[in-house]
């Protein structure tokens, strides 16, 4: 089946990124939101980074009013009623996502497919909650999305394979790398990030080295473009902390287990950029 109206629900950080690239990839996007203030929130974003591709020459005014033109930003879900493909990117709650499965079910046209954009829970859970596991995967995308080139494209053991073909297909249009893999916790990119990410805090810790040490080893003798101090200040510790604890939960295996440091400084509201303190101090 070939993705030509995809609808996206919540226009948050993430949302608003995957709207804006399948509106610029010319495929027509209905945004929902619970309401008028996030749309507009959601909207801005995308009208800001849109603005951005304009100063730098890499869009035309004429290029970004088309773009924005193809968006229907709305409150009102019927609006979802004959997209081919619905993308969930909601706050990371299993109980809000089941909710908001079970009346999508109700409304959007019975051969539509559902995908999730969750970094944490079981896809194959979420699928069981719809009438349509057949035709549910997971669509993971990264961020900052209009920039991250990668997509994991997720199958359970119930997604069919037109579902999943069609799901990688729509990746591809909309200008992403796609890697293909089966339902775990953290699929391909957290299963291996989290563990070393939580093993620099752990070094950090046990006092081996500084934290800028830490972060110049991996920079200049890995070539990473980012520390994983300074990386998880990015992801957020609480988001780091939560994925780590699901994968725990799955795997109980030591290298997954969120240390100590992590999570007092998670109760102690250091949350990384977004929080202004983290490893680093951003509040100048
Ligand atoms: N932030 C990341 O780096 C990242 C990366 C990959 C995947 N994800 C996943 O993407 C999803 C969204 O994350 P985010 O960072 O964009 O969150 P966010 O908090 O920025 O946005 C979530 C949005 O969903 C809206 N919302 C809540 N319930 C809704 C409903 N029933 N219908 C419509 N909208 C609703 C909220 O109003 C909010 O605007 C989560 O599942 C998260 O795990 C996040």
């Amino acid at each position: 089946m070939e993705i030509k109206k995809v609808g996206i629900c919540g226009l948050g950080l993430m949302g608003s990124g995957i709207a804006e690239l399948a509106s610029k990839a010319g495929i027509d996007v209905v945004a929902c939101e619970v309401n008028d203030k996030f749309l507009e929130k959601g909207m801005g974003r995308i009208n800001k980074s849109l603005g951005r591709a304009v100063e730098k020459g890499k869009l035309d005014e004429a290029g970004k009013t088309a773009i924005l033109g193809r968006i229907n930003a709305t409150t009102d879900y019927k609006a979802l009623a004959d997209c081919d493909l619905v993308i969930e990117a909601i706050i990371e709650s299993f109980e809000e996502k089941k909710k908001l499965y079970q009346m999508l079910d109700g409304i959007v046209k019975k051969d539509a497919i559902f995908a999730s954009n969750t970094s944490s829970l079981s896809i194959t859970e979420m699928g069981a909650t719809t009438e349509r596991a057949e035709q549910f995967c997971g669509l993971h995308f990264f961020n900052p999305v209009p920039v991250m080139k990668l997509v994991e494209v997720v199958k359970t053991v119930a997604t069919s394979d037109a579902t999943f073909e069609a799901a990688k297909a729509f990746g591809e249009k909309v200008g992403k790398v796609v890697v293909s893999c089966n339902d775990t916790p953290g699929f391909v990119v957290n299963r291996l990030l989290v563990p070393y990410l939580l093993d620099a805090i752990r070094a950090l810790e046990s006092g081996v080295a500084t934290k800028e040490d830490i972060d110049n080893g991996m920079k200049l003798g890995c070539g990473h473009p980012m520390g994983p101090l300074e990386l998880t200040d990015f992801v957020g510790l609480d988001t780091t902390y939560f994925i780590a604890e699901i994968l725990f939960a799955e795997f109980k295996q030591h290298h997954y287990a969120a240390p100590p440091l992590l999570k007092a400084m998670v109760m102690a509201g250091y949350l990384g950029r977004k929080s202004g303190r983290g490893f680093y101090d951003y509040r100048k």
